[in-house]
């Protein structure tokens, strides 16, 4: 199995300079698309991005020439076996006329690939490898290789995509990772506890995005990581927020990002009007259930005395809703 794991490892290495190489080719569909992205040549290099050619076997023939076997091809997930026409066993090329997006583990090694087709829209947008020996999404986290040592702050930033990791590492932030079409998994969770000590989350700026971010905040709640939300205007995702406004901008709002709790009471405050008795009611009480969630004694009681001023009443007697709702728990 270590032996199959190195060949594999070699393999998708070759393959990646493969399709680094075919961005080469005069007039080629795969380095229009990238130079469209607006990335430039060093950020194409340092990720490693290439070019599946429109072809059905491009990368299974280079291969040959290297000594790879087309069943080693199929193992990686790169081939795929057709035996359609006449029952003969022939080999296809899984990823065609896509901009290649290599997927490195933590120590850098090529592990998989997410390829992207070239036009706006049309599905899939991204094929991914499937899991192998080697690729297993639900605990790998794209653009750790370089973040884990280039934290700022002690800090990750968490989106979702990859072309969002390549824009904000091509503007500074190089601490910035992405789950691989996956939401976050407890492994991932843990995974940047191990790095960082704080994350901020900022994930695309539609529904989805904030759904992924209540979910991805109920899994860290299982960790010691300090959680923040950076929330991004309606349709936009990291990669076209900085593409428009800058890194400056971007930095902005990384340091106006609320933490997990401040995050969870504005979107209940949002939800009620305090204008009203019955308002303020409904929103003392869900917010009390969200500081119930916090650990530390400290924080809970800081935040406390935030939500009462702000309705209006006591810290005692908000206190006094905090405990309530525990004990019909007990
Ligand atoms: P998005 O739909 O937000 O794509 O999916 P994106 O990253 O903004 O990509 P561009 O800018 O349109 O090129 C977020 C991530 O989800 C995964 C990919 O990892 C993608 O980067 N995904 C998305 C898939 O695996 N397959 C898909 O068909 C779509
Ligand atoms: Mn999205
Ligand atoms: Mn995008
Ligand atoms: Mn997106
Ligand atoms: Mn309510």
């Amino acid at each position: 199995e270590l032996q199959e794991q190195h060949q594999l490892m070699d393999l998708h290495r070759d393959a990646a300079s493969f399709y680094f190489k075919c961005l080469k080719k005069r007039g080629n569909a795969g380095a229009r698309y990238l130079a469209g992205r607006g990335w430039s040549i060093e950020t194409i290099k340092r990720f490693g991005l290439g070019y599946a050619p429109d072809q059905w076997d491009a990368l299974c023939r280079y291969m040959s020439t290297r000594g790879y076997s087309n069943e080693l091809l199929e193992k990686a997930g790169l081939a795929i076996l057709s035996e359609k026409v006449t029952g003969n066993k022939r080999h296809y090329d899984r990823f065609r006329n896509r901009a290649m997006f290599p997927i490195f583990d933590i120590r850098g090694n090529v592990v998989a690939f997410g390829g992207r087709i070239l036009t706006p829209e049309g599905t899939p947008k991204y094929l991914n490898s499937p899991e192998t020996l080697l690729f297993n999404k639900r605990h790998l986290l794209y653009g750790l290789n370089i973040a884990r040592t280039h934290l700022r702050q002690h800090t990750l930033i968490l989106v979702e995509g990859y072309t969002d990791v390549i824009t904000l590492h091509e503007n500074g932030f190089q601490n910035a990772v992405a789950t691989l079409g996956t939401s976050l998994t407890p492994d991932h969770a843990r995974l940047a506890e191990k790095t960082a000590k704080r994350v901020i989350l900022c994930f695309d700026g539609d529904q989805a995005g904030e759904q992924a971010a209540q979910r991805s905040i109920r899994i860290f709640r299982h960790t010691e990581v300090e959680v923040k939300i950076l929330t991004l205007p309606h349709k936009t995702d990291p990669d076209q927020y900085v593409k428009e406004k800058g890194a400056e901008a971007f930095e902005q709002l990384l340091q106006k990002a609320p933490t997990a709790v401040e995050y969870q009471i504005s979107l209940i405050r949002r939800r009620h009007s305090l204008a009203t008795v019955e308002g303020k009611v409904h929103f003392a009480r869900e917010a009390s259930d969200v500081l119930k969630q916090i650990k530390s004694m400290v924080e809970r009681e800081a935040y406390a005395a935030r939500v009462a001023e702000e309705i209006g009443v006591s810290k005692a007697s908000f206190m006094e809703e905090l405990q309530q709702g525990k004990r019909s728990y007990e």
